[in-house]
Formats: structure tokens, C-alpha cells, sequence
């Protein structure tokens, strides 16, 4: 048989599998979250994420310190708050002292050159688990919460955050803490918007990790996160959020959103990045851990999709762990 084009030709050999290889991940891609708790020498494991603890400060610089070693740029930092401090107005959110701010000025002095994202939203510090302020009926409070939100962020670029990325999903937020960096001076603090984040059911573990599951309880989100059926509504939030002055934009979760990332990307060529969520890491943990598929070669194949896709960086709980695997390989 005469056959003129045989795609096999190119993948009979590792050398020209290599040579055609579209994409790549590399550690320098990855952003590592991480969830920092009140106390000293503290590791807290979290039953529904193995192999993520929630830590204090001392033991989140050490992590911290491995994740800069290795050549992970930046992390994220999610608190578990106690529960005294979680209030009606969540002020605790802007207390210059509180733990987020802490943490990051504590990073920020021992590995000045990691970059540090700080989580701006309200729902670690609410006592109702949502991510704004409500009213009596429980309604989501758009603009109360903006400026509450504005005060977080501020307070976290005092600290010395090199990074905000408002989570919460309220309109106008973007602009509003974009106007108050600059009056205030900060005008080097960049702006990670999670412009398209949806109303999902694969941030369970994360809720458990930051104790907001169950103040949450059967309300839901979804009157500020996305509805999971659409996809021209994410471009809408992404224009908005690139309009009123986002230097990064965010796709979440993940795996199950990758057309959004490759429409965001394809329409507005901006730094595009997407979180692979806690359910997304427990269901890869689950089933490997039964030895029904492959961790690493299933991890790193979720992560060259989002590449595929278009996104620049991905917010992972398997980065530190890829980045020891790819450390070792060289
Ligand atoms: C809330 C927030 C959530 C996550 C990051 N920030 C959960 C939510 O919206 O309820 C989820 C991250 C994850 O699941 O890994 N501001």
C-alpha cells in the first residue's frame, strides 16, 4: 500500500516526538496555593485534600522557601480564619495586623524575590460563608461589599502584596481597587482578576480547607459566580475586568473550562490564567490512591491541557510536588 502522508512517520521516535512537540509546562508556569492558619509549628492536614496541610506562618515560609528554591514564581495564600474573628461586616479582612497581612509581610522578608498573591474576598471572614456582605434576607450586598473589598486590598498591598486577586465576583470591584492602588501609590501592585469564575461544585475541599463549608450550608453562590452553561458571559466579565485596569485575567476551575480559557485567550491575548481547583486535586488524588490511574502522568497531562488551551500560568495544588518531580528529572 501506497500511503504519502503517514502521521505515524513523525511519532515513531522519541527525538521527532520531541522536535514537533507543541506545548510545554515548566515550572515556571505553576503557582502554588497555599492556606496559612493562626499558631506556631503548626501543619494541619485536610481530610478531603491529602497532601495539602494548612500552616502557620513559620511552617509557610519554609514550604514558601522550597517553592522559590525549586523556581515556582509565586504563590497564593488562602486563610482559615478562627472562628471569633468572623464577623457580620468581616472586618477582620482589613486589619493591617490580621493573619493574611502577617503572613505576607513575613514572606515577603524572608524571599523577597517570590512573588505573593493575596485572596481578596470576604468569605473566610464572614459568618455566613458567603464571599459579600448580605442583607436581612440574606441577598448578597454588590456594592457594600466593593468597598470592604477595596479596603482588603489596600491593606494587603501595605503589607506588601505583589499581587491582589479579587475572588468574590461582585461587579465593579476590579476598577474600584485599581482607583485606590493608584491614589494611594501602590501603583506596582498588579491586579490577577478572577474575571470568569464559576457557581461550581469542585470547590468543596477548598471550603473545608478554609473552614467556610459549613457556615456556607445549603446556600449557594449563585448569584455572583457563573453559571456553568455559558461561555460568552465569561468573555463579557473578562472585557470588564481588563477595562477597569485587570493586568491578569482567571479562568475557574479548570479541566471543565478549558474552551473558556482558549476563547479568553484567543480574544484578548492577555496574561490568562486558570486555577485547577481543589476538586479537581482530590478526585486526581482519590484515584490514584486506589491505583486506578497514574498521578503523575495523569497531573501532568491536566496540565499541559490548560497550556494547550492558552493559559500562560496555572494555579495548582500539585505544584510544589511537580516541581520536585521536575527538579529531580534533571
Ligand atoms: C472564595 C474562593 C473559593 C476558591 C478560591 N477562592 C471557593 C468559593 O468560591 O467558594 C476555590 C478554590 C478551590 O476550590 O481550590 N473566595
Amino acid at each position: 500500500m501506497t500511503i504519502l502522508n503517514r502521521p505515524r512517520r513523525m511519532r515513531e521516535s522519541s527525538f521527532s516526538r520531541t522536535l514537533m512537540r507543541e506545548n510545554s509546562i515548566s515550572v515556571s508556569n505553576l503557582i502554588y496555593p497555599m492556606f496559612v492558619i493562626e499558631g506556631t509549628g503548626i501543619r494541619q492536614d485536610i481530610e478531603s485534600m491529602p497532601g495539602i496541610q494548612r500552616l502557620s506562618i513559620d511552617e509557610l515560609v519554609k514550604d514558601a522557601s522550597e517553592c522559590h528554591q525549586l523556581g515556582i514564581p509565586a504563590i497564593a495564600i488562602f486563610p482559615c480564619i478562627e472562628k471569633q474573628l468572623k464577623t457580620d461586616d468581616a472586618s477582620e479582612a482589613f486589619n493591617d495586623d490580621g493573619l493574611v497581612q502577617r503572613a505576607i509581610k513575613k514572606l515577603k522578608k524572608e524571599i523577597p524575590g517570590l512573588g505573593v498573591i493575596s485572596d481578596v474576598a470576604l468569605d473566610p471572614f464572614t459568618l455566613h460563608g458567603q464571599d459579600g456582605l448580605i442583607d436581612k434576607k440574606g441577598n448578597i450586598l454588590n456594592d457594600e461589599t466593593v468597598s470592604i473589598l477595596t479596603k482588603q486590598a489596600l491593606s494587603h498591598a501595605k503589607a506588601g502584596a505583589d499581587i491582589v486577586a479579587p475572588s468574590d465576583m461582585m461587579d465593579g470591584r476590579v476598577g474600584r481597587i485599581r482607583k485606590s492602588l493608584e491614589e494611594n501609590k501602590f501603583i506596582n501592585t498588579k491586579i490577577l482578576a478572577y474575571s470568569a469564575k464559576y457557581a461550581s461544585s469542585f470547590y468543596g475541599p477548598f471550603r473545608d480547607a478554609v473552614g467556610s463549608s459549613e457556615l456556607l450550608g445549603k446556600s449557594s453562590k449563585k448569584t455572583y459566580q457563573m453559571d456553568p452553561a455559558n461561555s460568552d458571559e465569561a468573555l463579557n466579565e473578562v472585557k470588564l475586568d481588563i477595562q477597569e485596569g485587570a493586568d491578569m485575567v482567571m479562568i475557574k476551575p479548570g479541566i471543565a473550562y478549558l474552551d473558556i480559557v482558549f476563547r479568553v485567550k484567543q480574544t484578548f491575548n492577555k496574561p490568562t490564567f486558570v486555577y485547577q481547583v481543589s476538586g479537581e486535586y482530590a478526585m486526581i488524588m482519590a484515584a490514584s490512591s486506589r491505583g486506578w490511574i497514574n498521578q503523575d502522568d495523569v497531573i501532568l497531562e491536566s496540565l499541559i491541557s490548560f497550556r494547550r488551551a492558552g493559559a500562560d500560568a496555572i494555579i495548582t495544588y500539585f505544584a510544589l510536588e511537580v516541581a520536585r518531580l521536575m527538579n529531580s528529572k534533571q
